[in-house]
């Protein structure tokens, strides 16, 4: 069921958002939710991630391990499964989302499928510049992704999806990309829903000021616990709490340049 009130609001990208009046928050940034998506988790996570582990620690990448602090409308994790079909690399992807939104938001959310590759050129600065050209059923995808089930923690579906997540435990290569929703509270069920050894991380939380419960160094240490060394965390916010935080339970941290309309973001490196 939908959070009460929320509301679809455009972003200066052409693509939309959601609003949450409750909270006063919405769920990507009002500057450019694709924009901020594709720069914040794909370019300063996932790329930035691969390229180190490629180039500078010169190992061989054939997947990536990744878990998402808030899954929400599923874009990031949908942008990331373009990402890696194109690049040829495998996927194993845990998500946890406390209230998933209905069915009806698939209906009604547009992120600018038509011009996904135009997105792409205006924040990548040439880097895998026509990743996105081909244009193909960006709708479809993200519109299955969307409705895929949720693996309820306590309900009776739980026991598949734990058994596979336990490959991605063990590490093992499963062959096929792997895209795992959960519903629970991160607070209380990170370590059913993170596999150990997670490359990326996409912290995606509500903002720090608004629940700070989820930004503390408590809940930072476990995250930390479970991310293999060379492993990275990136979030939209530049907050100087945050930072000291992530910077309190041993993470290498770096305010880099931020997306469209932002100055900054933070990167975390294990
Ligand atoms: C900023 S939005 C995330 C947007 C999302 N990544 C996307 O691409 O659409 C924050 C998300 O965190 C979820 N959330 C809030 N508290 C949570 C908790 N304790 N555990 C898990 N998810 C939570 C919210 O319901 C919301 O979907």
């Amino acid at each position: 069921m939908n959070p009460p009130n929320i509301e679809i609001l455009p972003t200066k990208d052409g693509s939309v958002t959601l609003y949450l009046p409750s909270m006063d928050e919405t769920y990507h940034s009002r500057h450019g939710a694709v924009c901020e998506s594709m720069y914040v988790y794909l370019l300063r996570g996932v790329v930035d991630w691969y390229l180190d582990r490629r180039e500078v620690s010169g190992l061989g990448v054939s997947g990536l391990r990744v878990f998402e602090m808030g899954f929400g409308t599923g874009l990031n994790a949908w942008l990331l499964s373009e990402f890696a079909e194109r690049m040829g690399l495998l996927v194993g992807y845990c998500g946890i989302e406390k209230f998933p939104l209905g069915k009806e938001i698939r209906d009604t959310v547009d992120f600018g499928f038509e011009d996904i590759c135009g997105h792409w050129k205006r924040v990548n600065g040439s880097l895998m510049d026509g990743l996105f050209d081909d244009n193909r059923f960006f709708k479809e995808h993200w519109q299955r992704l969307f409705d895929q089930d949720y693996i309820v923690l306590d309900g009776g579906s739980a026991d598949v999806g734990l058994m596979d997540l336990k490959k991605l435990n063990e590490g093992e290569d499963c062959g096929n990309s792997m895209f795992y929703k959960f519903e629970g509270d991160v607070l209380r069920d990170l370590e059913r829903v993170m596999p150990l050894g997670i490359d990326v991380v996409f912290w995606d939380a509500f903002a720090p000021k608004k629940q700070p419960e989820l930004w503390s160094v408590e809940l930072f240490d476990r995250v930390f616990q479970r991310m293999g060394v060379g492993g990275v965390l990136v979030t939209y916010t530049a907050n100087s709490q945050v930072r000291r935080n992530l910077v309190a339970v041993g993470f290498r941290v770096e305010r880099v340049a931020g997306p469209p309309g932002k100055k900054h973001m933070l990167r975390a490196w294990k």
